[in-house]
């Protein structure tokens, strides 16, 4: 973990201003296309998953965060993807955003996810609505979500709150907070 949190604090991009005036924005792409910052983050991602036995990957860059750690545990990979990408029937959670409400999804068919112990993962937890409507979607399709990390908690906002209040049982992990 302390390799990933060197890796992530040396080559996160900060952006002023973005989205909004005042908000400044932590883009990780640059962590996940350095070698030894892609590597890192899946090992400390993958170390703290716990007994699972497969990986869902939050749309879109926890797409490239689950890929890469189930590959390094040697477990299986599900996208939980935006809403309207998926041929029915799916399973599927709406949340709400800033402006107006979102919807994720998952396949209701071809993959059985009951009794399934599941790690999510995504990149960034800010508000957790996103990280909320995907386990609630992966509950609803019957499976036990065991754990959840992401790469960095924004700081001063609900999302670890928002998520551990519904959701006790879970472990929840941050690398980093910033
Ligand atoms: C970002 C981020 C998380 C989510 C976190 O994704 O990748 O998935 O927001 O925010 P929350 O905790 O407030 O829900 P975004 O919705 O921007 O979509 P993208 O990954 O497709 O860019």
């Amino acid at each position: 973990i302390e390799r990933a949190r060197t890796a992530i604090a040396d080559h996160t991009r900060l952006v002023p201003d973005f989205p909004s005036p005042g908000i400044q924005f932590k883009d990780l792409t640059p962590v996940l296309a350095d070698p030894a910052g892609l590597a890192s983050v899946t090992a400390a991602l993958a170390s703290v998953s716990g007994d699972v036995d497969l990986v869902a990957g939050i749309d879109a860059r926890g797409f490239l965060l689950g890929g890469a750690i189930a590959l390094h545990s040697g477990l299986g990979v599900v996208a939980v993807r935006k809403a309207g990408k998926l041929p029915p029937p799916v399973h599927s959670a709406t949340y709400d955003l800033e402006y107006g409400s979102a919807s994720l999804e998952i396949p209701a068919d071809g993959i059985d996810l009951r009794g399934r112990r599941v790690f999510v993962v995504d990149d960034v937890l800010a508000t957790g609505g996103t990280l909320n409507a995907a386990i609630g979607l992966l509950l609803d399709a019957g499976a036990i979500v065991a754990s959840a990390a992401v790469v960095m908690e924004i700081d001063g906002l609900p999302g670890r709150a928002a998520v551990t209040s519904a959701h006790p049982d879970l472990t929840l992990t941050a690398l980093t907070t910033g």
